[in-house]
Parts: C-alpha cells; structure tokens; sequence
C-alpha cells in the first residue's frame, strides 16, 4: 500500500532490514548493539501487530517495530527506456501502484511533467528537436531535478523504490544515470519497451497523448502530427539495450507489449517480482466485477466472520446477480469465489462454472470470529481500541490484519492481472484489498472503502487508471459498514467506542 507520511528515515548506503528480520539479527546497522549470542533480551508482544520482539528497560524498543516491508537491501532506481508512446507512464504507474500495494514505499518521477511544470506552454514539437539548444538546457535541467527529488525520496523520506519515467533512449544518458546511483547507493533496474506496431503507437497517442494538457488548444489531427514528429525527435539517437554492450546492466525489455521479453542480470528479490509483474500483465480491454456474497446469516445478527449459509435476500441477490451477467453479455467470464458457504451459495445461483480461491476467503478475526462488534467492546476493549488506531496495520489475536490479507491476496492479484472478463465473489474486507490496488488506495483509505452487500462494482482499464461503477441490484441488505469513530483512546466510553456500529437485529 501507499505509505504516504513516512514515519522512519532512512540512509541509502545503509542497509535495511525487513519487519521482524531486525529483530531476530539484531545487527549493528540497525544502531542496535553487538551483544554475544548467548544473552537472549526479554521479548515483549507488539499489541496492535502481535509480533514478538525485543525490549529494554520496560520498554519496547520502538525503532523495530515501526519498520516496514523491505524487499532490498538498498533503495532500487527504475529506470524507463523507450521512445515516446511506447507506454513507459503507463508501465511506470502500474507498477508503482502494485508495488505501494505490496507494501513496498514507491514513487514515480515523471520528467515529462517537470518540464510541464518549468515551460508551462507546450508549444510544438520543436521543443524536442535534438538541434535546440535551449530546448535540450531544460529538459536537462528538468531531469537532474527530478533526480534530485529522487536521491531526497530514498534516502530521506523513507522510499525504497523510485520510477524515473523519462525517454532515457541513448546510452550516454543512462550512464548518468548508473552514476549517480552508484553515487547514492542504488541499485538500478531498466525497463525498456520496445513497440514499432503503428496501431499499438496510434491507440496509445489517441488514449492518453491527446488527453495531455500539451495539446489541450489543437484539433486531433494537429496533435497526432505533431506528436508523430515528436517521436521522430528521438529516432535517431535511441540506442536500444543491447546484449552485449549492455550486458553489466539489469534489464527487462518488453518487446510488442509482452509478445517477447529479454531479462538480463536480476540482482535480487525485488527486480525478480517486478520483471514477474511485467511479464503478467496485459492491455486488452476487460472489465473486472467485484462484489460480495448475498447477505448472510450472522450478518444479520451484527456478527461477523464466521461460515453461514444466505438468507431469503442473500438467495434473492444471488438471483439477481446471474440475471445481471446475463444482461452484460460478457465475453468468456471467469467466476471466482472464495472457499466460504456464503460466496459458494451466491455463485451456485450464477448456473455457471466457477472457481473456489481459498485465498480469498474473509479475513480471520481469531479470537473474536463471531462475534459482535459490541461483545468485542465489552471482552476486548483494548483490542476494539488498537484496531480503530491502526486498522489496517491491527492483527486479531490469533487472526489476521489487512496488511495480512493483502499478502495473501497478492496471487489473486496476480491471477486478475492475467486474466480478461472476471467476477469475484467475495468478502467485505477481501473486496476493500482488492479495490485498493484497483483505485490506488492508501492503507489508512483501504479499510474504510465503502463495499456494501448487494452491489457490484465494475472496473473497467482506462488511460493510467481504472473507471469504477456501481450497480445496486436493488435487493435490501443489512448495513455491515462501521465507520472509524472520533474517539480512539483506549480509554473511552463504550458508547464512544460503539458510536459507529451499523444496526442489526
Ligand atoms: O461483517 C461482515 C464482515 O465480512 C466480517 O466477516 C469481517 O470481519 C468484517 O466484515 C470486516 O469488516 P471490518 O474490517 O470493517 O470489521
């Protein structure tokens, strides 16, 4: 997920070490001490993660449990390649999201709107003519600015992965580039996307160049033209990753988006994850439905988890639902369910094939399945009071945090990304992680996304993002949501605690 308001900071050369990890090494990189192996320190539980670590003088020692995911032992500098229209933003976009969605902290640095930024009106290709001068002085400037932004990302505000998303098309440029992460400590990793289908080039120009705010005072034509011959600005200096004479550095080079792929020298395990990413993913139009099981019988009754069966609504809905898809006429759809009664239920109704994903199934609230939000108030207050502080970050004793889910959602993820027409039926919290990486959610918006029973939502690929519309079936169903109330001290009233629970029976 994103991680907008970095809460550690962190120094490039330094290395890092993951959650949990630093607990068990107990390195002096960490500014923890040496100590010999035979003097194990007391542990203590983290109360809102449940994670055993370390602690001195009666407290917990603070800096360890704040640390996030670490996939790399040092900040990792992506790097695009590719003359323009080849879908480097929309590559670079995409993966900055899954990334933030892994919990990997990830920013993208577009130079394109540097420039934007600095020359304010764009006026013609001339801009980019490799003979102008002043033309080429700025988009100098506008890149080593916005490789300052990224040496400040990694090394001060807690990034781990930055995306430079520039033409960066011949090997002098991407020299400097080597350099100055070697300066700062980073790995690098290049994507170069390679494409010299006219249609693939037209769709991508139509999509998203005339949409830019480049071009927002011309006609179509005007615009095609001149971004045609802004491409051809670059054609004859691009200098292509080549096996030989590139072959120190890290690589994937996506070839006719995804028909062929080269993969040169992956250092760790967050290159391998990205070039996975980028060999599963795909831009032929689809849409992704997503929705819940009907209503079920402990929601009803305020309870959550649990696996009961749907009620008369619940089985109403479910009819619905296959009417709708009839409705749709959708091109070879795929039917996911969970391994849970309720979502088994919903998609027998469909009279269609479907296939059960136990990684699906609803978050695992541990001791509390089954319960009331009022009894969890009244057995665990404390507990009911961490999980308003930090929902997503907060683990039911013996259960699961979203941040869980979110792991165990990730082959889902991986499968959709894949696939083309796919329904799921799912849960509540399931369907908020997965609407997440959809939408770009941050983990303080992910828990609170509104997914109520009884409604679909359909997602749809557009330009760099996702269209999303609602469809209620029209079939009542109780309200499951619970807003994060005002008061969140493990101090306050059960009234206060129990401010925001939707009425049930
Ligand atoms: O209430 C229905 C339900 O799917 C429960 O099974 C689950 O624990 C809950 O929603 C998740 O929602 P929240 O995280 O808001 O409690």
């Amino acid at each position: 997920m994103k991680h907008r308001s970095p809460s550690e900071q962190h120094h490039g050369k330094h290395p890092r070490v993951a959650d949990g990890g630093a607990a068990a090494t107990g390195t002096q990189q960490d500014g923890m001490e040496d100590r010999s192996p035979t003097t194990p320190r007391e542990l203590t539980q983290n109360p809102l993660k449940k994670i055993w670590m370390p602690y001195k003088n009666g407290l917990p020692e603070k800096h360890i449990s704040q640390r996030k995911v670490c996939m790399t032992n040092c900040p990792t500098l992506i790097v695009t390649v590719g003359l323009p229209a080849r879908g480097k933003t929309y590559i670079s976009k995409k993966l900055t999201r899954y990334l933030n969605w892994i919990g990997v902290p990830t920013r993208e640095f577009n130079v394109g709107q540097y420039r934007r930024d600095f020359v304010k009106i764009y006026k013609s290709f001339e801009f980019f003519r490799p003979d102008n001068e002043e033309g080429l002085k700025i988009r100098q400037q506008c890149a080593s600015a916005a490789l300052n932004d990224v040496r400040q990302y990694l090394t001060e505000d807690g990034g781990q992965v930055a995306v430079f998303d520039a033409t960066n098309t011949t090997r002098e440029r991407r020299e400097t580039i080597v350099q100055f992460a070697e300066q700062n400590g980073f790995k690098v990793f290049f994507v170069e996307s390679v494409c010299e289908d006219p249609d693939v080039i037209q769709e991508n120009i139509v999509q998203v160049k005339l949409c830019s705010p480049d071009y927002t005072n011309c006609n179509t034509d005007e615009a095609v033209e001149d971004f045609m011959q802004r491409i051809k600005c670059y054609e004859n200096s691009y200098e292509t990753l080549d096996e030989v004479l590139d072959r120190d550095l890290s690589y994937i080079k996506i070839i006719d988006v995804g028909q062929r792929y080269l993969v040169n020298r992956v250092l760790d395990h967050i290159q391998s994850r990205i070039v996975y990413y980028l060999m599963n993913i795909h831009i032929t139009p689809r849409s992704i439905y997503l929705c819940r099981h009907g209503e079920s019988e402990l929601n009803v009754k305020g309870r959550i988890g649990g696996d009961s069966g749907l009620t008369a609504r619940g089985k109403q809905f479910a009819k619905k639902l296959g009417q709708f898809i009839q409705t749709q006429s959708i091109v070879d759809l795929k039917v996911w369910t969970s391994q849970m009664k309720r979502t088994i239920q919903t998609a027998e109704a469909l009279g269609v094939p479907y296939e059960q994903w136990k990684a699906l199934n609803e978050i695992d609230a541990g001791v509390c399945e089954e319960m009331m939000y009022e009894e969890i108030q009244e057995g665990y207050p404390l507990e009911f009071a961490l999980r308003d502080q930090d929902k997503y970050r907060y683990r039911y004793p013996k259960g699961e945090s979203y941040e869980d889910l979110v792991q165990r959602l990730e082959p889902v993820i991986m499968e959709l990304e894949r696939q083309e027409n796919v329904l799921v039926i799912c849960h509540q919290a399931v369907m908020r992680c997965l609407l997440a990486y959809f939408l770009d959610k941050t983990a303080e918006e992910l828990p609170y996304l509104k997914c109520p029973l009884h409604t679909v939502l359909k997602l749809t690929p557009v330009a760099y993002g996702c269209k999303v519309e609602s469809i209620s079936l029209n079939v009542d169903a109780v309200n499951t949501h619970r807003e994060k109330p005002e008061n969140v001290d493990v101090t306050r009233m059960s009234e206060e605690a129990l401010i925001t629970v939707p009425a049930h029976h």
